[in-house]
């Protein structure tokens, strides 16, 4: 037995029927204590699983003044025969159900205070999980998720020391790491006034690698990023890194098919050999979205050339200025109150619309609007022929900057994916995006930023459009989404410092900028760079998909709070002033 120690026998879910007549030791938790009539039970819980234990003071008295002090989540250790259960206490719920021991010896090796929190109940508050995590552990549900995480971890390792993968460590206090997050700072004592960052990725040292001739390299790497944190976002996560040389999309795009398949195994589920792929351009013109959850269908369609032509005017405006049309077509809500409808609208315009249009086709086969007026019969029937309309469906849509009305549409489509129940959520929807534009202005810096990151390689069709044209230069960027989340991206990268020159050029970066920033690379990449791409799957994100569960707390074994606070620890935390005059530190707000 491979969990034998000199502490115990067997894991106390190892134990079988093959074990009957056997003297075991086994060693975990006390849980499920009941006294009945004089006859003690106790299950005694470790990491393998449950068992049984009772005690009859008729059989032996001194086991049974043990049994008697022993409370919930007291570590006990005890010895004993295998025997059958009596049918009466037969529990065919539990793997070990059929079979008990009477110790020969027990013993109370801790003893517990009682719990903040009962153990496996569904409604205890998060913060209080969180508070007392290694208690939070003990449960059988958390428990589950780490142990899915290493199943997940083994055989992605597995999978890549097969393809000659070296698995290297980078460093995590670095210059910044350009992902578009805030980096988080770690001063300098022996260098006053300059900082570290910690990696958002281990992009620059993955590309060095590479430029090392390491080929093809994999690391489960722990990256940090000051961001706002959500349900699927925590200020510390895990990714799973990977670069090759000598390859290009396609190449990557196997291998990780080849991976993926691999882990989906794990929970019976087998990946078709070529995963769908779609355009950036088409997933948000049809789902708003570049990470479309393509569980169900209503899809997105333009009404923009029909609107033109007619008397809306606002709408003709936002066209005019650059804006975009899209609709959506939702079966049978048209016998929403006034109220349901009106409320719709506030939910477009919470997503950030101005406004949100309807169109319901009654029972009566008459369309109510009020955006009719501004259409002609003919306009009105061309928009229900386009949405293919039946008595009973509502067509709503927004006109806007084209970011706000996919943004918008792209919600409201969900929102209505799981009201109308329509996610099956057994389904397993995985597909690639792929030609990710290579900028996107930034309103907040007033210049042109990198969607990826700036090594990555933009479209050889595209290129000269870097300088005329970026907003519609196309980078070879692909992202890997499951069930409507991002479960990786990555990109082919530049290996020519020339092309390199005018991507940092593009983003407004002056050559002296680049060369603080981004030197060592530059001087790199002139010594013989191999063609090379990589990917970053998000490992929290994989192992809280399969595990469904919503948030990726759950499957960290100790996860920070909204606040990027662990509430265990109570960590960040004030330094001392020692630990400041040292850091050459001073705060500039008082805080209390
Ligand atoms: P990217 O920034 O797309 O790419 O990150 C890759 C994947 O990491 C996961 N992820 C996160 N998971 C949890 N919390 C976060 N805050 C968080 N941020 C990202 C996502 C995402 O798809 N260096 C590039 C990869 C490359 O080009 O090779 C990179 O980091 O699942
Ligand atoms: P009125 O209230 O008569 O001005 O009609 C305007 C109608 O057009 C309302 O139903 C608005 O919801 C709709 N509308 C106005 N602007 C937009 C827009 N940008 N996108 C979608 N619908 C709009």
């Amino acid at each position: 037995m491979l969990t034998t120690t000199s502490m115990k026998t067997h894991g106390c879910g190892e134990v079988t029927k093959n074990d009957l007549g056997k003297e075991i030791t086994i060693a975990g938790w006390a849980s499920a204590v009941r006294d009945l009539g004089g006859i003690i039970f106790v299950e005694v819980r470790d990491k393998s699983g449950v068992f049984q234990l009772v005690s009859d003071p008729q059989k032996n008295p001194e086991v049974y003044d043990v049994f008697q002090k022993i409370k919930d989540e007291y570590v006990i250790k005890a010895t004993g025969t295998v025997t059958i259960r009596p049918d009466e206490t037969y529990n065919p719920k539990l793997p070990t159900g059929e079979i008990e021991i009477y110790p020969v010896s027990i013993e109370i090796l801790s003893t517990s205070d009682v719990l903040p929190f009962p153990l496996n109940a569904d409604d205890v508050n998060e913060d209080t999980r969180l508070k007392y995590r290694y208690l939070d552990l003990r449960q059988e549900k958390v428990l589950n998720c780490l142990k899915l995480r290493h199943e997940i971890v083994k055989t992605i390792r597995n999978y890549l020391n097969e393809y000659n993968f070296l698995e290297v460590e980078t460093p995590i206090l670095i210059k910044t790491t350009p992902e578009g997050a805030r980096d988080y700072l770690v001063p300098s004592r022996v260098q006053p006034g300059k900082f570290y960052a910690l990696p958002q990725s281990p992009q620059i040292f993955k590309q060095l690698l590479m430029v090392g001739g390491i080929e093809r390299y994999y690391q489960i790497a722990k990256c940090f990023r000051d961001e706002d944190l959500r349900a699927d976002r925590q200020p510390e996560f895990t990714q799973v890194d990977i670069e090759m040389s000598f390859v290009n999309q396609q190449d990557i795009m196997n291998m990780v098919e080849g991976l993926i398949h691999e882990v989906f195994k794990l929970v019976g589920y087998e990946t078709p050999e070529k995963l769908p792929v779609i355009t950036y351009k088409e997933a948000m013109d049809k789902y708003g979205s570049d990470k479309p959850d393509v569980r169900f269908g209503l899809e997105l369609f333009d009404i923009g050339d029909i609107l033109m032509n007619s008397n809306f005017e606002i709408i003709k405006d936002t066209l005019k200025q650059g804006g975009i049309v899209r609709a959506i077509k939702i079966p049978g809500i048209a016998n929403y109150s006034r109220k349901e409808i009106d409320d719709l609208t506030k939910l477009a315009i919470s997503f950030g619309a101005k406004a949100l249009a309807n169109i319901i086709y009654m029972e009566d086969g008459t369309a109510k609007s009020p955006v009719l007026k501004f259409l002609t019969e003919e306009q009105a029937q061309q928009i229900k022929e386009r949405a293919n309309a039946q008595a009973g469906d509502v067509v709503f849509f927004v006109a806007d900057k084209p970011k706000v009305t996919y943004d918008v549409m792209g919600r409201f489509r969900l929102y209505f994916g799981e009201k109308l129940g329509l996610i099956n959520p057994d389904a397993h929807a995985l597909l690639w995006v792929v030609d990710f534009p290579m900028f996107e202005y930034s309103e907040e810096d007033n210049r042109y930023v990198s969607v990826h990151h700036p090594f990555t390689m933009p479209n050889l069709e595209d290129i000269d459009k870097m300088e005329t044209d970026p907003a519609n230069c196309r980078s070879i960027a692909y992202d890997i989404v499951y069930n409507g989340t991002e479960l990786g991206g990555g990109s082919v990268r530049i290996h020519s410092s020339e092309i390199q020159k005018r991507v940092f050029k593009a983003l407004g970066l002056s050559d002296e900028e680049t060369k603080e920033k981004f030197g060592f690379m530059i001087n790199a990449f002139r010594y013989g760079t191999p063609p090379h791409a990589g990917l970053a799957l998000g490992l929290d994100r994989f192992v809280a998909l399969l595990a469904k569960t919503n948030s990726i707390r759950d499957v960290i074994a100790f996860p920070k709070n909204s606040s990027a606070k662990c509430l265990m620890t109570d960590a960040p935390a004030r330094a001392t002033e020692e630990q400041m005059r040292e850091l050459h530190l001073r705060l500039t707000t008082k805080i209390d």
